[in-house]
């Protein structure tokens, strides 16, 4: 059974990024889902001034959970073309712990927003970013949420269903390599 730590980037309390990331969860065969909320690892804004002070307890935390996941699953919120503040803050206290940041596990990044580009930006960002510690991280944008999802079958338009099915493959592949 692998055991797969997914979150919405976003502290947004009814986010549609964290269903999203929960729903991809829900996808992989027998996995043991630990669905954090980012909320839970809310520390002081990261600065080297403040990392002289020591590092908040929380961010070993997330790099706990990190580490007993066999693969990871997060969904981007998009501000200003950009990952959220609470996202980065987070990624930025972490990336001061050992290496690699997100332990050489598999991964599988999505984003959606409820606009027609579905929070690309940030997903590029993010991919560009985290293939740099490990390569061929599956991605999937989901544009228009309030259109193209819904609570009781997930993903409802048949063409962006195929298309997250294809990088779910990829990535639950990952997880028994
Ligand atoms: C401060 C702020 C900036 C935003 N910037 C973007 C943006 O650059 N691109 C985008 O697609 N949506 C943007 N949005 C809309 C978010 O994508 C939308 O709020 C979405 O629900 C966020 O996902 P969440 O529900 O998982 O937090 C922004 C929203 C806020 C509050």
């Amino acid at each position: 059974m692998p055991n797969i730590v997914a979150f919405g980037a976003s502290s947004s309390q009814n986010s549609i990024n964290r269903k999203l990331a929960h729903f991809a969860a829900k996808q992989v065969p027998n996995a043991n889902i630990n669905l954090l909320d980012l909320n839970d690892f809310e520390m002081p804004l990261y600065s080297t001034d403040r990392e002289k002070e020591g590092i908040p307890e929380l961010a070993f935390d997330f790099k706990a959970a990190l580490t007993a996941a066999d693969g990871i699953i997060i969904s981007f919120a998009e501000h200003n073309g950009a990952y959220t503040t609470a996202f980065k803050n987070i990624f930025d206290w972490i990336s001061r712990l050992e290496k690699p940041i997100w332990c050489g596990k598999p991964m599988f990044l999505l984003s959606t927003s409820t606009g027609a580009r579905g929070a690309i930006t940030v997903l590029e960002l993010a991919h560009l970013r985290l293939s740099r510690e490990r390569p061929n991280i599956p991605t999937f944008s989901l544009p228009s949420f309030n259109e193209n999802y819904d609570d009781i079958n997930g993903i409802t338009n048949v063409d962006l269903r195929a298309n997250f099915d294809t990088a779910l493959n990829n990535f639950v592949s990952q997880l028994s390599q």
